[in-house]
């Protein structure tokens, strides 16, 4: 399987964390951008999404998927149900380095206001020391 595959799998694999009738937080890179393409076939069900980025939320509105500032969203919701984001490494203990594509302020802010952080990486990511 290519990168790009399994990238596909764990990107469409995080569709089974976003629930009908929430808003869901999205990250910002190539990884978060299939999740992105896999969630536009719920966006009927969801109220919308908080993108990480300008670049998230250029895709997810091109895909129709109503955009929210976070404040706004916090005014419809306690809180985001889930915040769905790839990762730069990851370690057998899970712990992650992130913000590889520039967007990490951002991300650290919507994930902080969801639930539960669901982190999307391929094999290709895991290594034995971080950094
Ligand atoms: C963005 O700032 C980063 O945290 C990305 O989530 C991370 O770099 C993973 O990006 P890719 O999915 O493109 O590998």
């Amino acid at each position: 399987m290519t990168q790009d595959e399994m990238k596909q799998k764990v990107a469409e694999a995080a569709l089974e964390y976003v629930r009908a009738g929430t808003i869901v937080g999205v990250g910002t890179g190539s990884t978060a951008n299939m999740f992105i393409d896999a969630l536009a076939g719920m966006k009927g069900e969801i109220l919308g999404a908080v993108a990480s980025s300008e670049a998230t939320a250029i895709r997810l509105a091109g895909h129709g998927i109503p955009v929210l500032d976070l404040n706004e969203a916090l005014k419809q919701v306690d809180s985001l149900s889930v915040y769905v984001d790839g990762a730069d490494e990851f370690d057998a203990e899970r712990n992650l380095t992130k913000g590889g594509g520039g967007a990490l302020t951002r991300e650290k802010i919507v994930a902080a206001a969801a639930v539960q952080f669901v982190c999307i990486v391929d094999q290709s990511k895991q290594v034995e020391y971080l950094g």
